[in-house]
């Protein structure tokens, strides 16, 4: 078996498939397979993010002329999966837009922690988890497990059931301006661990812990699968005892941030 992997995912220590990357001076993108792989069952491995589908179908092209056989892609970050709702008139579809290309290659594929499952109306996928690997370096400490959102709901519980814990949810709104997050329970000096399926700006985490901790919340964890840590993001995440996440973005621990190797 021979690992196929992107850009987005060249840092898992795996053997990998040897990809060429360059550019035209008119900026077009040129891929070529390197490696030989003639008869060959490959595994792809890619996050789809802003700028690297168009590459990865190249690279998937470039793998079959050359002779090899992708057998499945795993897609440990799917992105454009937030954009799974019309919010206003006029909006694109996005996510729905990336599966139906994604449909259209016809090779299995495995999402990791995708944001929402009813997506599989576009694209038929197994899903997975990072979520129980990263609840085994949690420290067994009498948690409530929280989600921030009511669309995490799922996921906490999963958890939740997993710890045999309570479990509570938080409501956010989102404006186009701010994110708004409320909440009540009775959680005096309880540790809490929540559960999210990223970790962006943060803000969501940083509202959350304003809201737990006004509510005599004792310590704050965290298990994110995906730890995309846009600009400032660690930042605000100082109100957090310790913050797990999973090694499908290329991250360092630091600080109360440690990275789990889930793949
Ligand atoms: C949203 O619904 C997701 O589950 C995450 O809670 C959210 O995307 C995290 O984003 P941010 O860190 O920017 O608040």
């Amino acid at each position: 078996m021979k690992y196929l992997l992107t850009r987005s995912t060249a840092h898992l220590k795996l053997p990998a498939v040897k990809v060429e990357r360059s550019h035209f001076p008119d900026g077009e993108l040129y891929i070529r397979i390197s490696s030989l792989v003639r008869g060959e069952k490959i595994t792809m491995i890619t996050h789809i993010t802003s700028d690297n589908l168009l590459a990865d179908l190249f690279t998937i092209d470039a793998a079959k002329r050359a002779g090899g056989k992708i057998e499945k892609i795993l897609i440990p970050y799917l992105g454009y999966a937030r954009q799974d709702q019309l919010y206003q008139k006029g909006e694109a579809l996005s996510i729905s837009v990336v599966c139906k290309i994604l449909k259209n290659l016809c090779i299995p594929i495995v999402v990791y922690d995708v944001h929402n499952e009813a997506i599989k109306r576009d694209l038929p996928f197994k899903s997975e988890s990072f979520l129980p690997k990263l609840l085994k370096v949690v420290p067994r400490d009498h948690f409530v497990v929280v989600s921030p959102d009511r669309g995490g709901v799922k996921r906490a519980k999963m958890i939740a059931k997993l710890l045999k814990a309570p479990i509570i949810s938080l409501k956010k709104t989102r404006t186009k301006k701010k994110v708004i997050i409320e909440g009540r329970a009775d959680i005096q000096n309880m540790n809490v661990l929540i559960v999210d399926d990223m970790i962006s700006t943060g803000t969501t985490l940083q509202k959350a812990a304003k809201v737990l901790k006004a509510q005599g919340a004792k310590d704050l964890y965290v298990i994110a699968s995906h730890g995309l840590f846009t600009k400032g993001a660690k930042g605000r995440l100082k109100a957090y005892k310790r913050v797990f996440i999973s090694n499908s973005f290329n991250i360092k621990s630091s600080n109360n941030i440690e990275v789990i190797e889930c793949l």
